[in-house]
C-alpha cells in the first residue's frame, strides 16, 4: 500500500503542517496508508489524537517513518534534521515522491541533492497560475491569509485606531492605509484594512488591478507612466525612470498615511524599493508600514527581516513567514492544495497508486526533479552553475 508521510516540521519558526484531520480522511478515501508524526499539528493546535480519529496512524519521529514512505507532503524545503542527525533529504528513500515548497531555483544545492537522491519533486512554488490549478495554488492561499494578517499586525503597532468614530468627546477620523502591490495579498489586505473601517489607497504596475482595488471601495493611485504588466498576469520590473517617476507620484500619499502596507514582488527578482527611506522621513511619527517582501529583499530601504524596527518614529514590520502566524486556517487551506494534487495524481480506477500523469499541465509544470533529472529549466539552469566561477559582473 502507497504510504503518505506528514512529518513535524524542523525549520525554526513554522508551525504549519501539511494535512489535516479533514484531509487525511480524504487521502484515505483515495486509498492511502496516512502515517503523522506526533506533535506534527502542535504549532496549528490539532492534537495527535484529531489525526488519529480521522484514519491516520500517529508515529514518532524516526528513520523508519521517513525511510518507509512513498510521499511526503512537507510545508518548507527539507533541511537538517539535528533530531535524527540527517539532512532530511537523506532520511527518503530512493523513488520516493515529495510534495511542498521548495524554491528549488534559489536553492540549486538542495535542488542537486534531491535529484542524487533519486527523488521526485513536485515544487507547490511551480503549480502555474492557470485557472483550472487554483484549488492547486498555495502560492495564493498563504498570500491571501498574510495579506489579513498584515494590517492585523499593523493595526495592532498603530497608536491610533482603525475606524472613524463619532463620540461625545468629538470623532476620530479614520485611518489612512496605502496597500502598495494589489496581488493576492495586497486585495486581502485591501478588504481587511476596509473592514476594520479605514480610508485605503492602492498602487500597482499592473491597470488591470483597478477595477479589483474600487469593487473593494479602496481608491486606485494611478501612475499611468509606471505600467508593467508581464508574461501570465504577472509584473514586470519598471525601468529606473518608471521606478522614479512612481516613487514621486506615490510619495505624495504615503507621507499621509497612518499604515502602509507592501506586497509588491516581480518574479525571480529582488522587490523593489517602493518606500525609500527619506519617505520614512517624511511620515507622521506613530505610522507603521508592514513590509510582506521583507523576505525578497524589502519593498521598504529600512525594513529588516524578522525584526520591528522603529525609524524616524515609523514602526516598520519586517514580519517572516506571516501565514504560519495563523497557523490553522493556513495549514487547512495548505493542506487542501496539496490534497487537490493528489487528487490528480491518483487515478479513479486504480485507487491508492501515484500516476505522473505528464499529459496533466499542473503536473507536467510542478514536477521539477523525476527520475535523476530535473525537469525544470530555471531549476537546471541553477544547478548547472554551482560550482562553476560566478559570472563577472558588468
Ligand atoms: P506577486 O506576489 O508576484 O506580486 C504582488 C503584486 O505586486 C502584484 O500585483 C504586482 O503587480 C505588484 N507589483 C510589482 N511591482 C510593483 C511596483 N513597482 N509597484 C506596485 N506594485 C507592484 O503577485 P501575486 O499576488 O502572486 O499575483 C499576481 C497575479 O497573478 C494576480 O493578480 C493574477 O493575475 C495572477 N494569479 C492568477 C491565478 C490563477 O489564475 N490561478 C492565481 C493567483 C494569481
Amino acid at each position: 500500500m502507497t504510504t503518505i508521510f506528514v512529518p513535524r516540521e524542523v525549520t525554526p519558526g513554522e508551525t504549519r503542517v501539511a494535512a489535516t484531520p479533514e484531509t487525511v480522511k480524504r487521502l484515505i478515501k483515495l486509498g492511502y496508508a496516512v502515517v503523522v508524526e506526533a506533535g506534527a499539528g502542535a504549532g496549528s493546535a490539532t492534537p495527535d489524537a484529531d489525526f488519529t480519529a480521522a484514519g491516520a496512524t500517529v508515529e514518532a519521529g524516526s528513520r523508519d517513518a521517513w525511510g518507509k514512505a512513498d510521499v511526503i507532503l512537507k510545508v518548507q524545503p527539507p533541511m537538517q534534521h539535528e533530531a535524527l542527525g540527517a539532512h532530511e533529504v537523506d532520511l527518503m528513500k530512493q523513488g520516493a515522491l515529495l510534495i511542498g515548497f521548495v524554491w528549488s531555483v534559489l536553492a540549486p544545492e538542495l535542488s542537486q541533492r534531491l535529484r542524487d537522491r533519486g527523488v521526485s519533486v513536485i515544487a507547490m512554488e511551480a503549480i502555474p497560475r492557470i485557472s483550472r490549478a487554483q484549488k492547486h495554488d498555495a502560492l495564493s492561499s498563504q498570500a491571501n491569509l498574510a495579506g489579513y494578517k498584515a494590517v492585523l499586525m499593523g493595526a495592532d503597532a498603530l497608536k491610533r485606531i482603525m475606524p472613524m468614530l463619532v463620540t461625545a468627546a468629538g470623532t476620530i477620523k479614520p485611518a489612512r492605509v496605502v496597500v502598495m502591490g494589489a496581488g493576492v495579498a495586497g486585495l486581502q489586505a485591501i478588504a481587511t484594512a476596509r473592514r476594520l473601517g479605514a480610508v485605503v489607497e492602492a498602487t500597482d504596475v499592473r491597470p488591470a488591478v483597478k477595477e479589483q482595488v474600487e469593487s473593494l471601495g479602496a481608491k486606485f493611485i494611478d501612475v499611468p507612466e509606471a505600467r508593467a504588466e508581464g508574461e501570465g498576469g504577472y509584473a514586470k520590473e519598471l525601468t529606473k525612470e518608471q521606478l522614479e517617476r512612481q516613487r514621486q507620484v506615490v510619495a505624495e500619499h504615503l507621507v499621509l498615511a497612518d499604515m502602509i502596507i507592501t506586497t509588491a514582488l516581480i518574479p525571480g527578482r529582488k522587490a523593489p524599493v517602493l518606500v525609500p527611506a527619506d519617505v520614512v522621513k517624511r511620515m507622521r511619527p506613530g505610522s507603521v508600514i508592514v513590509d510582506l517582501a521583507v523576505q525578497q529583499g524589502g519593498n521598504c530601504e529600512l525594513s529588516e527581516p524578522g525584526e520591528t524596527v522603529v525609524r524616524e518614529g515609523v514602526t516598520i514590520i519586517g514580519a517572516l513567514n506571516v501565514p504560519a502566524l495563523v497557523a490553522t486556517d493556513a495549514s487547512a487551506v495548505y493542506s487542501r492544495n496539496l490534497l487537490a494534487v493528489v487528487q490528480d495524481l491518483t487515478d479513479k480506477k486504480a485507487p491508492g497508486v501515484i500516476k505522473l500523469n505528464l499529459e496533466d499541465e499542473v503536473i507536467e509544470k510542478s514536477l521539477i526533479i523525476h527520475a535523476g533529472e530535473v525537469r525544470h529549466a530555471p531549476t537546471r539552469e541553477a544547478v548547472a552553475a554551482l560550482g562553476q566561477p560566478a559570472a563577472a559582473s558588468s
